[in-house]
């Protein structure tokens, strides 16, 4: 018999099914409690809420697990190509070689824009955030293909399309930052080198992007690519439970990670590093602050919803710093410092019994700066990687016979039925 949870309200029992996940994750299936009992459940930030099924992500938080489609992320990050785990994640399967060809054939295919687009950016800031720039033109892309908007149809040459294109995108709002000709892509070139050169080149000398960088930059990717239902997943499949297309749905999702609590974090991370690195105050200072909680300061790249262990991302990218920075030549005191933090971070209290570990944003800012990737641009490459999990989980919902419009339901706690008042009946209140 299958296991059931029993609620008591008042006198009444209900009985509710228990949904068990294939890693053994359970829940109260509480699809039914308002038609049965009146009642709704209140969980702010979702912290208790499972919003779907789903069959992409695995994630344990207690013990720091994270695995795309039961590939553990470290034989991914040492083995795979960010082209290919983009095909685990979204098709569901590692791709054959013929599979992965093709994939790389069409991205290298699909990988210019409308050439009215490149105009689009003239109208930009050019101080303004890349990101503003990147959210604004990947929802115009469903301008250029406007046959995104019937459900099911090219369902495939969309997912090329955003995962080639928004690359392109992604360099151009930089380029359009530093006042330099936007780079037309090369064919010649796989994913991450041909983004390097749209990031890197310019039309008055040759380019070859460094092999070194561009393993360092597609295990970043890689790294990035899946986080089950995060803030701007999550958004992501709230915005296209509306039959909402592929290209707003990913845009939504792009506004959602730019926030410093989320995607935001490595660029903050960064001006922490270096704001402790330049006053020269001792590091142990600064936590002192953050712990006292006057300075309204958090230890930015520290902490998560869901890992109450390390992040196995940060442990990946930590060696991958040292590595990466001894290979590339380069002595950033900033590195020093975040592993002083670090060190005295895991034996501090404060942070112990709240589980506060280093989370993927602590280290990653310093790979990127290393690489090249100047800091305002760190937002726009969590949001390159996180691409194939946003599209995976938007075909995945798209493909659910269960799918439901996402509608929460609130506790309205304002006032009672009132009159309008004409205003000059009005008092201030
Ligand atoms: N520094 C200091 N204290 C912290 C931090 C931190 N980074 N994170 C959480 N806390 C404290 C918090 O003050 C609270 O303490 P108390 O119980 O005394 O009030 C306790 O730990 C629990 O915090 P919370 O805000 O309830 O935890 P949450 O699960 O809602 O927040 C978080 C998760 C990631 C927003 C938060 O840890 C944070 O703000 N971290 C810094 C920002 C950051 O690095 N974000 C990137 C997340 S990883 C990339 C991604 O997936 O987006």
């Amino acid at each position: 018999m299958s296991e059931t949870a029993k609620l008591i309200i008042g006198d009444q029992e209900y009985e509710l099914p228990i949904v068990v996940g294939s890693e053994g994750e359970r829940a109260v299936d509480i699809r039914k409690l308002r038609s049965k009992t009146g009642y709704v459940t209140l969980d702010p930030g979702f912290v208790n809420t499972g919003a779907t099924t789903s069959a992409i992500t695995f994630l344990d938080g207690e013990q720091g697990v994270l695995r795309y489609r039961g590939i553990p992320i470290e034989q991914l990050a040492e083995q795979s190509t960010f082209v290919e785990t983009a095909y685990l994640l979204i098709y569901g399967k590692l791709p054959t070689a013929d599979e992965l060809a093709r994939m790389s054939h069409m991205l290298t295919y699909h990988s210019m824009v409308h050439e009215d687009m490149r105009h689009l950016f003239d109208g930009f800031p050019a101080t303004g955030h890349p990101m503003a720039a990147l959210s604004a033109m990947v929802g115009s892309l469903s301008a250029y293909y406007p046959d995104c908007l019937e459900p099911a149809v090219n369902t495939e040459t969309h997912i090329t399309r955003a995962l080639s294109k928004i690359r392109t995108l992604a360099a151009f709002s930089y380029k359009k930052t530093i006042g330099q000709p936007l780079m037309y892509p090369r064919n010649d070139l796989k994913y991450c080198a041909n983004f390097l050169h749209m990031m890197f080149a310019v039309p008055a000398e040759p380019y070859e992007p460094d092999p070194d960088v561009v393993r360092a930059l597609d295990t970043l990717l890689i790294l990035h690519a899946d986080h089950e239902q995060n803030c701007s997943t999550s958004t992501v499949r709230l915005v296209g439970s509306s039959n909402a297309n592929l290209y707003a749905s990913v845009s939504a999702g792009i506004c959602a990670l730019w926030g410093p609590l989320h995607g935001g974090a490595n660029q903050q991370v960064m001006e922490m590093l270096r704001e402790v690195h330049a006053s020269g105050v001792d590091y142990r200072q600064y936590m002192e602050d953050v712990k006292s909680g006057k300075t309204g300061r958090r230890l930015m790249g520290f902490g998560h919803r869901v890992y109450k262990n390390y992040d196995p991302r940060a442990t990946i990218l930590k060696k991958m710093a040292d590595k990466v920075l001894a290979k590339l030549n380069i002595e950033d005191p900033l590195l020093d410092v975040a592993r002083g933090i670090e060190e005295v971070a895991l034996r501090d209290d404060y942070f112990v019994s709240r589980k506060l570990y280093p989370n993927v944003d602590f280290y990653s800012g310093i790979l990127y700066k290393a690489i090249g990737i100047p800091e305002n641009m760190f937002t726009v490459m969590f949001a390159l990687g996180r691409l194939p999990g946003w599209i995976a989980q938007w075909k995945e919902m798209t493909e659910d016979p269960d799918r439901k419009i996402g509608r929460p339901r609130q506790i309205y706690t304002g006032r009672g039925a009132q009159d309008y008042v004409p205003l000059p009946k009005r008092r201030a209140e």
